[in-house]
């Protein structure tokens, strides 16, 4: 047997001398107990962290099936079982050395690495705090070996029953850091982490089959997908239904690839769970990865609302820096210009595709009218499809504690109404309804559109466009308005005039605080603009934008979107009811208006037939 894994030992090496001077010395190379303790200390955190690195060391050996299970948390046992090509005797030792891997062997290779392990720290970490026994055998070998590690110490090596693969059990963690062990949560959290952790690495490779035991009892079963089938692999975690409410992703830019599916327009989480982003295979949290998915969502999000991100992103490895934490969950990205146009255009793209009115599945069975459907929480019910996977605040910052799953999930609640992505071509505008709403009949299904929310969308886009042209059509006003302003207000109107001019106010600076408007956009010819210009400049204040005068124009359109728009309560007659679907039609996301608010509703026939028992 080749040995694979290569040893550095220069770090065995201590020297304890006096210099010239006679003074002696006070440092000392750690010997490795402690080492391995202190690099423990950052590869793991917590049991869930044992199951991360032991699932990836099973990937890097090519297993194709990979079993995990856990009892109490992860806190008296992490058992993981691979058929992956497992090791020799001497490299069952060997692996446990610090530094000791066989992923890569000189700097070169940290350029480009290509498995999800190159540290050689994970083993010996792990061992250094629990009483850990690895069984392997390498492939086509007649016996295996067991290596029985305990704090750190090495306490057996004995022959075993060949096995196709490794078998790595890890015993009472932390039993020799009572500091470590006590700062772990209570049963359910610390095996909310672990379930999540053995998702995340599910999810990263679908090409391989995971099953996931808690307490004996089997929480997932994933087969391979051959053909590394994204979707199935979600389904197969999160349940069938979740593919009902996400889009696929997919395209390519600078040699990088982004993949996957996010959730459609309108299906939104209160939380950040259930969102994965890959790259190469590994689970990142990255910044600035995320700051390109909400700019690709930009507008189709509410306030504290969040999409469902299932993303893998494929960069040459020697264009992505993976050793920047020793969990590797952060990157460095030698182009991230180029990577953050990718995320973000892919995934508005893909938001933009027309939403497949025909969504099997997705209509109820009983009948019964949600009385929320009015908010965005009428469409974010994906809550039912994944509640095996607990809601885990991953949030980096918050020491928070993943609720455990609840043992049942909510029963589903039936739902006459669905949220819709597709404005028809051709339609009968039927008329409108508590002067708010706009019904449409579109050949089986009627519509029901919100017309504040619509007109809303309507302006935001129609705005945006003439804003980034530089034009927004403005009006000179008979009657000139004088604005008498803070001295905050007025020192920010200054800086603000040319930006103002370009939003289609007109402005003269009338001494000290005092302005007078001359000119508004033709759009709010008849709001009150003095109350605009000052919400304008509120919000501007309040999130503290008045150096980028771009963030002026975001705010701003915003409100004047709003304010121009026709508000519930009006009567709007045919005409204005065909002038506003036509041009809701002609938007590029006419889904939600631009605080991600849905503008339109469903209503099949088949099930207004049903509710009249007519089938
Ligand atoms: N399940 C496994 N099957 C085969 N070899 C393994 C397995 N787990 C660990 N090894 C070997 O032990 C070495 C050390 O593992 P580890 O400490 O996790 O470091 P790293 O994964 O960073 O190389 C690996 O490089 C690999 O050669
Ligand atoms: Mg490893």
């Amino acid at each position: 047997m080749s040995n694979k894994i290569a040893a550095p030992d220069a770090h065995k090496v201590s020297h304890a001398y006096q210099d010239t001077n006679n003074v002696p010395s006070r440092i000392r190379a750690l010997p490795d107990i402690v080492a391995n303790q202190i690099a423990a200390g950052e590869v793991v955190e917590r049991p869930a962290s044992v199951i991360k690195e032991l699932i990836e060391n099973s990937i890097d050996a090519g297993a194709l099936s990979v079993t995990v299970s856990f009892r109490n948390g992860g806190k008296s046992l992490i058992e993981v079982i691979d058929d992956g090509h497992g090791m020799g005797r001497d490299d069952a030792i060997l692996a446990f050395e610090r530094h000791a891997t066989s992923k890569i062997q000189d700097v070169a290779d940290l350029k480009a690495v290509a498995t999800l392990g190159f540290r050689g720290e994970a083993l010996p970490s792990i061992a250094s705090v629990s009483r850990l026994s690895l069984t392997t055998c390498p492939g086509g070998g007649e016996t295996g070996v067991e290596v029985i590690i305990e704090g750190g110490k090495l306490k057996d090596v004995r022959d075993a029953p060949p096995i196709p693969g490794t078998r790595t059990q890890v015993r009472s963690l932390f039993f020799n850091v009572p500091a470590r062990r006590k700062f772990l949560r209570s049963e359910s959290v610390e095996a909310a982490h672990c379930h999540e952790a053995a998702v995340r690495e599910a999810l990263g490779r679908p090409d391989r089959g995971f099953t996931l035991l808690r307490d004996g009892k089997a929480v997932f079963e994933a087969r391979p997908e051959s053909g590394g089938e994204i979707d199935r692999r979600i389904a197969a975690l999160f349940g069938g239904k979740i593919l009902e409410q996400i889009t696929p992703v997919e395209c390519a830019y600078a040699g990088m690839t982004l993949s996957g599916y996010v959730s459609r327009p309108g299906v939104t989480r209160a939380g950040r769970d259930l969102q994965y982003v890959f790259i190469n295979g590994r689970y990142v949290r990255d910044r600035l990865v995320g700051k390109a998915l909400a700019d690709g969502y930009r507008s189709l999000l509410p306030r504290g609302r969040f999409p469902m991100i299932f993303l893998w992103l494929t960069i040459p490895p020697d264009r992505v820096d993976v050793n920047v934490s020793p969990t590797k969950t952060e990157v460095r990205f030698v182009d991230a210009g180029s990577m953050f146009h990718l995320v973000k255009s892919g995934v508005a793209d893909a938001l933009q595709a027309p939403g497949g009115r025909e969504r099997p599945g997705f209509a109820p069975s009983g009948v019964g009218l949600r009385r929320d459907f009015a908010g965005p929480a009428a469409v974010a019910k994906t809550r039912e499809f994944y509640e095996p996977v607990a809601a885990l605040d991953t949030s980096e910052k918050t020491d928070t504690a993943p609720q455990a799953a609840p043992a049942q999930a909510e029963p589903a609640q039936a739902e006459l109404l669905h949220f819709d992505t597709a404005i028809p071509d051709t339609f009968v505008a039927v008329g409108q309804v508590f002067k708010s709403f706009i019904l449409i009949e579109d050949g089986d299904r009627l519509l029901l559109i919100d017309q504040h929310t619509a007109h809303e969308r309507v302006n935001y886009e129609r705005l945006t466009l003439r804003y980034r042209e530089g034009r927004i059509d403005s009006q000179e006003l008979l009657f000139p308005v004088q604005l008498e302003l803070t001295a905050r207000d007025a020192d920010l109107m200054r800086r603000a005039v040319t930006q103002f001019e370009r939003l289609g106010f007109f402005l003269d600076h009338f001494g000290e605080n005092s302005f007078v408007l001359r000119a508004a956009p033709s759009l709010l010819l008849e709001t009150d603009h003095q109350a605009v210009i000052l919400d304008i400049i509120d919000t501007v204040a309040r999130d503290g934008l008045g150096a980028s005068l771009d963030a002026v124009g975001e705010a701003a359109i915003n409100i004047m979107a709003c304010r121009g728009a026709v508000k519930a309560g009006q009567t709007l007659d045919r005409e204005e009811i065909r002038n506003l679907v036509e041009s809701l039609k002609r938007c590029r996301l006419p889904f939600t208006c631009p605080h991600g608010r849905p503008v339109a509703l469903t209503l099949e026939k088949k099930d207004l037939l049903k509710g009249f028992l007519r089938k």
